[in-house]
Protein backbone atom coordinates (compact mmCIF):
# COMPACT_ATOMS: atom_id res chain seq x y z
CA UNK A 1 0.00 0.00 0.00
CA UNK A 2 1.64 3.49 -0.66
CA UNK A 3 2.21 5.88 2.01
CA UNK A 4 0.79 9.51 2.24
CA UNK A 5 3.32 11.99 1.88
CA UNK A 6 3.86 16.00 1.42
CA UNK A 7 2.73 17.82 -1.79
CA UNK A 8 1.20 20.71 -3.71
CA UNK A 9 -1.75 20.62 -5.41
CA UNK A 10 -1.41 22.99 -9.13
CA UNK A 11 -3.69 23.88 -11.68
CA UNK A 12 -2.36 22.18 -15.36
CA UNK A 13 -1.71 25.68 -16.86
CA UNK A 14 0.84 27.09 -14.27
CA UNK A 15 2.34 23.54 -13.31
CA UNK A 16 5.06 23.53 -15.08
CA UNK A 17 6.31 27.04 -13.97
CA UNK A 18 5.74 25.90 -9.90
CA UNK A 19 7.58 22.67 -11.24
CA UNK A 20 10.93 25.10 -11.45
CA UNK A 21 10.27 27.43 -8.67
CA UNK A 22 10.35 23.81 -6.64
CA UNK A 23 12.97 22.41 -8.10
CA UNK A 24 15.08 26.16 -7.58
CA UNK A 25 14.58 25.96 -4.00
CA UNK A 26 15.08 21.79 -3.96
CA UNK A 27 11.69 20.75 -2.56
CA UNK A 28 10.84 18.67 -5.25
CA UNK A 29 10.49 14.97 -4.16
CA UNK A 30 12.89 13.46 -7.18
CA UNK A 31 12.01 10.35 -5.77
CA UNK A 32 8.25 10.37 -6.30
CA UNK A 33 6.35 10.75 -9.60
CA UNK A 34 4.05 13.71 -9.99
CA UNK A 35 0.35 12.69 -10.67
CA UNK A 36 -2.32 14.25 -13.10
CA UNK A 37 -5.92 14.67 -10.93
CA UNK A 38 -8.27 16.27 -13.21
CA UNK A 39 -7.60 19.58 -14.64
CA UNK A 40 -4.44 19.79 -11.38
CA UNK A 41 -0.76 18.38 -11.12
CA UNK A 42 0.22 17.07 -8.07
CA UNK A 43 4.20 17.52 -7.21
CA UNK A 44 5.42 15.96 -4.34
CA UNK A 45 7.68 17.52 -1.76
CA UNK A 46 10.52 16.76 0.12
CA UNK A 47 8.85 17.53 3.94
CA UNK A 48 11.97 19.24 5.45
CA UNK A 49 11.66 21.67 2.90
CA UNK A 50 7.73 22.37 3.54
CA UNK A 51 8.14 25.63 4.39
CA UNK A 52 9.52 27.34 1.77
CA UNK A 53 7.22 25.88 -0.11
CA UNK A 54 4.69 27.64 1.54
CA UNK A 55 6.76 30.73 1.85
CA UNK A 56 5.66 30.70 -2.46
CA UNK A 57 2.39 30.85 -1.38
CA UNK A 58 1.63 27.07 -1.85
CA UNK A 59 -0.65 25.03 0.17
CA UNK A 60 0.47 21.50 1.54
CA UNK A 61 -1.83 18.62 0.46
CA UNK A 62 -1.09 14.95 1.37
CA UNK A 63 -1.49 12.35 -1.09
CA UNK A 64 0.03 8.46 -2.65
CA UNK A 65 2.31 9.21 -4.93
CA UNK A 66 4.39 6.13 -6.92
CA UNK A 67 7.64 5.99 -6.29
CA UNK A 68 10.22 5.80 -8.86
CA UNK A 69 12.04 2.63 -9.95
CA UNK A 70 15.59 3.06 -10.11
CA UNK A 71 17.04 1.51 -12.88
CA UNK A 72 20.22 -0.35 -11.63
CA UNK A 73 21.72 -1.61 -15.44
CA UNK A 74 20.27 -0.55 -18.67
CA UNK A 75 19.27 -4.48 -19.56
CA UNK A 76 15.87 -3.15 -17.64
CA UNK A 77 15.18 -1.11 -20.42
CA UNK A 78 16.66 -2.56 -23.48
CA UNK A 79 14.39 -4.18 -26.04
CA UNK A 80 15.55 -7.47 -27.42
CA UNK A 81 13.84 -10.74 -28.05
CA UNK A 82 13.88 -12.53 -25.04
CA UNK A 83 16.09 -15.32 -26.88
CA UNK A 84 19.04 -12.90 -27.59
CA UNK A 85 18.78 -11.18 -23.91
CA UNK A 86 21.31 -13.66 -22.46
CA UNK A 87 23.95 -11.90 -25.19
CA UNK A 88 23.90 -8.08 -23.63
CA UNK A 89 26.82 -7.04 -22.38
CA UNK A 90 27.64 -6.60 -18.69
CA UNK A 91 30.20 -4.51 -19.08
CA UNK A 92 31.51 -1.67 -21.00
CA UNK A 93 34.38 1.19 -20.80
CA UNK A 94 33.16 4.38 -19.40
CA UNK A 95 35.84 7.25 -20.81
CA UNK A 96 34.93 10.69 -19.28
CA UNK A 97 31.14 10.67 -20.47
CA UNK A 98 31.54 8.51 -23.28
CA UNK A 99 30.36 4.69 -23.06
CA UNK A 100 32.36 2.36 -25.42
CA UNK A 101 30.93 -0.64 -25.83
CA UNK A 102 31.28 -4.41 -27.76
CA UNK A 103 28.54 -5.71 -29.19
CA UNK A 104 28.27 -9.21 -29.49
CA UNK A 105 27.58 -10.29 -33.10
CA UNK A 106 24.17 -11.40 -32.53
CA UNK A 107 23.00 -8.31 -31.23
CA UNK A 108 24.65 -6.30 -34.22
CA UNK A 109 20.78 -5.41 -35.48
CA UNK A 110 20.11 -4.07 -31.76
CA UNK A 111 23.55 -1.91 -31.33
CA UNK A 112 21.70 1.18 -31.57
CA UNK A 113 18.60 -0.32 -29.19
CA UNK A 114 21.23 -1.14 -26.54
CA UNK A 115 22.84 2.50 -27.08
CA UNK A 116 19.67 4.39 -26.24
CA UNK A 117 18.91 2.19 -23.43
CA UNK A 118 22.59 3.20 -22.17
CA UNK A 119 22.06 7.03 -22.53
CA UNK A 120 18.08 6.56 -21.26
CA UNK A 121 19.57 4.08 -18.15
CA UNK A 122 22.41 6.46 -16.80
CA UNK A 123 22.58 10.38 -16.68
CA UNK A 124 26.41 10.84 -16.50
CA UNK A 125 26.42 9.05 -20.14
CA UNK A 126 25.96 12.11 -23.14
CA UNK A 127 27.41 9.61 -26.33
CA UNK A 128 27.25 5.68 -26.88
CA UNK A 129 30.20 3.97 -29.49
CA UNK A 130 30.61 0.55 -30.51
CA UNK A 131 33.84 -0.56 -29.65
CA UNK A 132 34.74 -2.18 -33.32
CA UNK A 133 38.78 -2.93 -31.16
CA UNK A 134 41.75 -1.49 -30.86
CA UNK A 135 43.50 -1.52 -34.52
CA UNK A 136 46.84 -0.03 -36.46
CA UNK A 137 50.39 1.14 -35.14
CA UNK A 138 48.41 3.86 -32.72
CA UNK A 139 46.81 1.35 -31.01
CA UNK A 140 43.20 3.05 -31.85
CA UNK A 141 39.43 2.26 -30.61
CA UNK A 142 37.88 1.71 -34.36
CA UNK A 143 34.22 3.36 -33.63
CA UNK A 144 30.71 3.37 -34.54
CA UNK A 145 28.12 6.13 -33.57
CA UNK A 146 25.36 4.33 -31.42
CA UNK A 147 23.61 6.65 -29.69
CA UNK A 148 23.50 9.94 -27.88
CA UNK A 149 25.73 13.18 -28.56
CA UNK A 150 28.38 12.47 -31.68
CA UNK A 151 31.21 13.95 -30.42
CA UNK A 152 34.81 11.62 -29.33
CA UNK A 153 36.33 14.43 -27.57
CA UNK A 154 35.82 14.12 -23.32
CA UNK A 155 37.14 14.43 -19.94
CA UNK A 156 38.47 11.37 -18.35
CA UNK A 157 39.32 10.89 -14.40
CA UNK A 158 41.87 9.09 -12.58
CA UNK A 159 42.96 8.97 -9.28
CA UNK A 160 42.06 13.58 -9.26
CA UNK A 161 43.54 13.93 -12.22
CA UNK A 162 42.29 14.77 -15.54
CA UNK A 163 43.05 13.98 -18.62
CA UNK A 164 41.68 15.59 -21.99
CA UNK A 165 41.10 12.47 -24.68
CA UNK A 166 39.42 12.06 -28.50
CA UNK A 167 38.37 8.06 -27.77
CA UNK A 168 38.87 7.99 -31.72
CA UNK A 169 41.91 9.68 -31.59
CA UNK A 170 44.37 8.35 -28.80
CA UNK A 171 44.43 4.69 -27.33
CA UNK A 172 42.81 4.80 -23.93
CA UNK A 173 41.56 2.55 -21.49
CA UNK A 174 40.15 3.61 -18.24
CA UNK A 175 40.73 -0.17 -17.06
CA UNK A 176 44.74 1.07 -16.55
CA UNK A 177 43.77 3.73 -14.23
CA UNK A 178 44.99 1.42 -11.09
CA UNK A 179 48.28 0.39 -13.20
CA UNK A 180 49.10 4.19 -13.78
CA UNK A 181 48.62 5.29 -10.19
CA UNK A 182 50.81 1.95 -8.85
CA UNK A 183 53.82 2.73 -11.31
CA UNK A 184 53.79 6.28 -9.61
CA UNK A 185 54.61 4.92 -6.87
CA UNK A 186 57.97 3.55 -7.68
CA UNK A 187 58.85 6.75 -8.72
CA UNK A 188 60.54 9.52 -6.12
CA UNK A 189 61.52 13.17 -6.61
CA UNK A 190 63.93 14.32 -8.61
CA UNK A 191 64.26 11.14 -10.63
CA UNK A 192 63.80 10.93 -14.27
CA UNK A 193 61.20 8.76 -16.16
CA UNK A 194 60.59 7.48 -20.23
CA UNK A 195 57.39 6.83 -21.35
CA UNK A 196 58.28 5.24 -24.30
CA UNK A 197 54.91 4.43 -25.87
CA UNK A 198 53.07 7.45 -23.89
CA UNK A 199 49.43 8.05 -25.29
CA UNK A 200 47.34 10.81 -23.94
CA UNK A 201 50.50 10.74 -21.26
CA UNK A 202 48.87 8.97 -18.21
CA UNK A 203 52.43 7.29 -17.09
CA UNK A 204 54.41 10.45 -17.46
CA UNK A 205 52.04 13.09 -15.83
CA UNK A 206 51.45 10.77 -12.75
CA UNK A 207 55.57 10.72 -12.43
CA UNK A 208 55.41 14.28 -12.52
CA UNK A 209 52.83 14.96 -10.09
CA UNK A 210 55.11 12.68 -7.77
CA UNK A 211 58.20 15.32 -8.61
CA UNK A 212 59.61 13.35 -10.88
CA UNK A 213 61.08 14.41 -15.04
CA UNK A 214 59.37 12.32 -17.66
CA UNK A 215 60.52 12.07 -21.58
CA UNK A 216 57.62 11.11 -23.47
CA UNK A 217 57.29 9.79 -27.17
CA UNK A 218 54.09 9.17 -29.14
CA UNK A 219 54.34 8.28 -32.61
CA UNK A 220 50.65 9.17 -33.01
CA UNK A 221 50.91 13.53 -33.29
CA UNK A 222 47.22 13.15 -31.66
CA UNK A 223 48.64 11.16 -28.58
CA UNK A 224 51.31 14.00 -28.50
CA UNK A 225 48.86 16.71 -28.92
CA UNK A 226 46.44 15.15 -26.05
CA UNK A 227 49.96 14.70 -23.90
CA UNK A 228 50.49 18.65 -23.74
CA UNK A 229 47.11 19.41 -22.70
CA UNK A 230 47.12 17.20 -20.30
CA UNK A 231 50.22 18.62 -18.95
CA UNK A 232 48.40 21.87 -18.76
CA UNK A 233 45.60 20.77 -16.67
CA UNK A 234 47.70 19.00 -14.46
CA UNK A 235 49.90 21.53 -13.75
CA UNK A 236 52.89 19.91 -14.48
CA UNK A 237 54.41 21.23 -17.95
CA UNK A 238 57.84 22.10 -16.55
CA UNK A 239 58.26 18.31 -15.68
CA UNK A 240 57.23 16.59 -19.32
CA UNK A 241 59.03 16.61 -22.55
CA UNK A 242 56.99 14.89 -24.75
CA UNK A 243 58.12 14.05 -28.57
CA UNK A 244 56.57 12.83 -31.66
CA UNK A 245 58.79 10.63 -32.64
CA UNK A 246 60.03 6.55 -32.46
CA UNK A 247 60.77 6.09 -29.22
CA UNK A 248 64.28 3.96 -30.52
CA UNK A 249 65.04 7.31 -31.94
CA UNK A 250 65.05 8.69 -28.49
CA UNK A 251 66.25 6.49 -26.07
CA UNK A 252 69.83 6.91 -27.34
CA UNK A 253 69.65 10.96 -25.99
CA UNK A 254 68.40 10.30 -22.64
CA UNK A 255 69.46 9.25 -19.33
CA UNK A 256 66.65 7.87 -16.54
CA UNK A 257 65.75 5.80 -13.73
CA UNK A 258 62.33 4.27 -14.76
CA UNK A 259 61.24 3.42 -18.06
CA UNK A 260 58.31 2.34 -18.70
CA UNK A 261 56.56 -0.05 -21.59
CA UNK A 262 53.18 0.00 -22.23
CA UNK A 263 52.86 -1.31 -26.28
CA UNK A 264 51.66 -4.93 -24.56
CA UNK A 265 51.55 -7.11 -27.52
CA UNK A 266 55.12 -5.31 -28.66
CA UNK A 267 57.12 -3.83 -25.81
CA UNK A 268 59.31 -6.74 -25.46
CA UNK A 269 60.83 -6.14 -28.66
CA UNK A 270 62.14 -2.53 -27.50
CA UNK A 271 64.01 -3.74 -24.50
CA UNK A 272 67.27 -3.44 -25.72
CA UNK A 273 66.41 0.57 -26.72
CA UNK A 274 64.71 0.81 -23.12
CA UNK A 275 68.06 -0.68 -21.71
CA UNK A 276 70.15 2.00 -23.42
CA UNK A 277 68.94 4.94 -21.08
CA UNK A 278 69.76 3.10 -18.15
CA UNK A 279 73.33 4.74 -17.02
CA UNK A 280 73.73 1.81 -14.04
CA UNK A 281 70.57 0.94 -12.71
CA UNK A 282 67.01 1.81 -12.69
CA UNK A 283 63.62 -0.11 -13.50
CA UNK A 284 61.81 -1.19 -16.11
CA UNK A 285 58.04 -1.50 -16.26
CA UNK A 286 57.12 -3.66 -19.08
CA UNK A 287 53.19 -4.28 -19.78
CA UNK A 288 52.48 -7.59 -21.38
CA UNK A 289 49.77 -9.52 -22.40
CA UNK A 290 49.55 -13.32 -21.99
CA UNK A 291 48.12 -16.65 -21.43
CA UNK A 292 47.82 -17.31 -17.74
CA UNK A 293 49.67 -20.05 -17.94
CA UNK A 294 52.49 -18.99 -20.37
CA UNK A 295 53.38 -16.12 -17.96
CA UNK A 296 55.93 -18.05 -16.03
CA UNK A 297 57.74 -18.89 -19.17
CA UNK A 298 57.12 -14.92 -20.57
CA UNK A 299 58.57 -13.92 -17.43
CA UNK A 300 61.92 -15.94 -17.69
CA UNK A 301 62.73 -14.90 -21.30
CA UNK A 302 62.18 -11.49 -20.40
CA UNK A 303 64.70 -11.32 -17.94
CA UNK A 304 66.99 -13.47 -19.84
CA UNK A 305 66.99 -11.05 -22.43
CA UNK A 306 67.77 -8.48 -20.47
CA UNK A 307 70.87 -10.66 -18.83
CA UNK A 308 71.75 -11.01 -21.86
CA UNK A 309 72.38 -7.17 -22.54
CA UNK A 310 74.32 -7.48 -19.58
CA UNK A 311 72.06 -6.54 -16.96
CA UNK A 312 71.67 -8.40 -13.58
CA UNK A 313 67.61 -8.20 -12.88
CA UNK A 314 64.89 -8.73 -10.27
CA UNK A 315 61.23 -8.93 -10.65
CA UNK A 316 60.36 -7.17 -7.94
CA UNK A 317 56.63 -7.34 -8.33
CA UNK A 318 53.30 -7.87 -10.91
CA UNK A 319 50.78 -6.01 -11.11
CA UNK A 320 47.15 -5.71 -12.48
CA UNK A 321 46.98 -9.67 -13.96
CA UNK A 322 43.07 -7.86 -15.85
CA UNK A 323 41.38 -10.13 -17.61
CA UNK A 324 42.00 -9.38 -21.70
CA UNK A 325 40.53 -12.28 -23.32
CA UNK A 326 39.27 -15.89 -21.61
CA UNK A 327 42.89 -17.15 -20.31
CA UNK A 328 44.61 -14.09 -21.12
CA UNK A 329 45.38 -11.13 -18.47
CA UNK A 330 47.56 -8.11 -18.60
CA UNK A 331 50.04 -7.91 -16.72
CA UNK A 332 52.76 -5.45 -15.76
CA UNK A 333 56.30 -6.79 -14.84
CA UNK A 334 58.25 -4.42 -12.42
CA UNK A 335 61.70 -5.09 -12.65
CA UNK A 336 65.06 -3.66 -11.17
CA UNK A 337 67.89 -3.90 -13.39
CA UNK A 338 71.83 -3.75 -12.67
CA UNK A 339 74.40 -3.05 -15.20
CA UNK A 340 77.42 -5.36 -15.77
CA UNK A 341 76.66 -8.16 -12.50
CA UNK A 342 76.51 -11.68 -12.43
CA UNK A 343 73.15 -13.25 -12.77
CA UNK A 344 70.90 -13.72 -9.69
CA UNK A 345 67.24 -14.66 -11.19
CA UNK A 346 64.46 -14.34 -8.82
CA UNK A 347 60.78 -14.63 -9.67
CA UNK A 348 58.48 -14.22 -7.43
CA UNK A 349 55.49 -16.23 -8.47
C1 LIG B 1 48.79 0.87 -25.77
S1 LIG B 1 49.06 2.54 -26.19
C2 LIG B 1 49.63 3.10 -24.62
C3 LIG B 1 49.15 4.46 -24.23
C4 LIG B 1 49.43 4.91 -22.80
N1 LIG B 1 50.74 4.53 -22.33
C5 LIG B 1 48.35 4.46 -21.83
O1 LIG B 1 48.66 3.80 -20.85
O2 LIG B 1 47.19 4.78 -22.04
C6 LIG B 1 50.55 2.42 -27.13
C7 LIG B 1 51.01 3.73 -27.75
O3 LIG B 1 52.31 3.50 -28.34
C8 LIG B 1 52.42 4.28 -29.53
N2 LIG B 1 53.52 3.67 -30.31
C9 LIG B 1 53.50 2.54 -31.06
N3 LIG B 1 54.73 2.29 -31.56
C10 LIG B 1 55.57 3.28 -31.13
C11 LIG B 1 56.95 3.57 -31.28
N4 LIG B 1 57.74 2.79 -32.02
N5 LIG B 1 57.47 4.65 -30.65
C12 LIG B 1 56.67 5.46 -29.88
N6 LIG B 1 55.33 5.24 -29.72
C13 LIG B 1 54.79 4.16 -30.31
C14 LIG B 1 51.02 4.22 -30.12
O4 LIG B 1 50.80 5.31 -30.98
C15 LIG B 1 50.13 4.26 -28.86
O5 LIG B 1 49.75 5.58 -28.56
Amino acid sequence: MLEQSPGVRVRRDVAEEIRKKLHEIEALDTERRPKTVGGYVVFPIREEKSEDVQKLGLTIVYDTFERRQKVRSYKELVDVPENLRKYLPTSYDQVGDIVLIKIPSELARYAKTIGEAIIKAYKSVKAVYWDLGVKGPYRVHELRHLAGEKRTVTIHKEYGLRFKVDVSKVYVSPRLAEEHRKFSEYVSQGEKVFDMFSGYGPFSIFAAKRGAFSYATDINPYAIHYLYENTLLNKVQDRVLGFLSDCRKVAGAVKVDHVVMNLPHGSVNFLKYALRTIEKEGMIHLYVIEHDEKIKQRIESVIRTIEKMGFNTDLVEISCGKPYAPYQSYYGLHLRVLRGFQRNLNIIM
